[in-house]
């Protein structure tokens, strides 16, 4: 894994856009995995800002999101197709119909995922996969458990994830319960892995996911049997995996 040490927030977003702007530059019709949250927020700021300077384009890329609320509409202004389209796609030249994030409002939950890990078996799996991690140590919204989830699936959220993403509803009782979530299989089948992670509260996710047991106690450790994954974490995020020795 290679570890990338920036110095705050603004630093770590401006080092993921990079790379994912690295992508779409060397390989045009590239497939993005993306994330939501307060994690990538600045670099897709970045990204729309050097778009916009005509630096990269977006025209020829498809992205698959890893997840999004069971029960929220596209346009419900907390759905994770909203943040996409408000973050991101509405700013840049990606062909609309080559976006994908899951429905939230599915009827039949089981054939939607099937169809949505063909969908990615059919692209060849994502090329570059950009993660935020949960303080838990979720990716996507893969859950601690007893064990790895492969497929997309639907999740009942945690008590700690729905804690964490109460500060984006108006209370904590409008959090939905569930989400579904692209799988394991799907996120260790990308070619590179972009982990990203900012702020204090995630230093005990980054280094269990880092330097732990390989379990799916905290699925983040799946990672290090991954080949090709970048870390690009502010100091914070690095802080106990620093005191752990780690050499970073
Ligand atoms: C979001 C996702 C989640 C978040 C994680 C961290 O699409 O899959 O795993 O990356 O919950 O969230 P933030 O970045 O808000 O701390």
């Amino acid at each position: 894994m290679r570890i990338f040490r920036e110095k705050d927030y603004d630093a770590m977003s401006r080092r993921a856009a990079s790379i994912i702007a690295g992508e779409t530059v060397h390989n045009p019709g590239c497939v993005l995995g993306l994330a939501t949250g307060s994690t990538p927020e600045g670099a897709y700021k970045y990204l729309v800002d050097w778009y916009k300077q005509g630096l990269i384009s977006f025209r020829g890329v498809l992205s698959v999101n890893l997840d999004e609320y069971v029960g929220l509409a596209p346009d419900h202004d907390q759905s994770y197709r909203r943040f996409m389209q408000s973050n991101l796609f509405d700013h840049v030249d990606i062909v609309p119909e080559n976006t994908r994030v899951p429905d939230g409002l599915t009827k039949d939950p089981a054939a939607f995922c099937a169809e949505y890990d063909a969908y990615i078996r059919s692209l060849g799996y994502v090329d570059m996969q950009l993660l935020g991690i949960g303080r838990n140590g979720h990716i996507g919204f893969n859950e601690p458990d007893d064990h790895f989830v492969k497929e997309t699936h639907v999740v009942d959220l945690t008590e700690s994830t729905i804690d964490a993403n109460a500060r984006f509803f108006a209370s904590r009782d409008d959090v939905p319960k569930q989400a579904i979530s692209m799988g394991i299989g799907a996120i260790m089948g990308a070619k590179k892995v972009l982990l990203c992670a900012s702020g204090e509260d995630k230093a005990d996710a980054i280094c269990k996911s880092v330097c732990g047991p390989i379990t799916p106690n905290c699925p983040g450790s799946i990672l290090q049997l991954h080949p090709n994954v970048v870390l690009v974490a502010d100091e914070a995020a690095l802080s106990k995996l620093i005191a752990a020795g780690v050499e970073v």
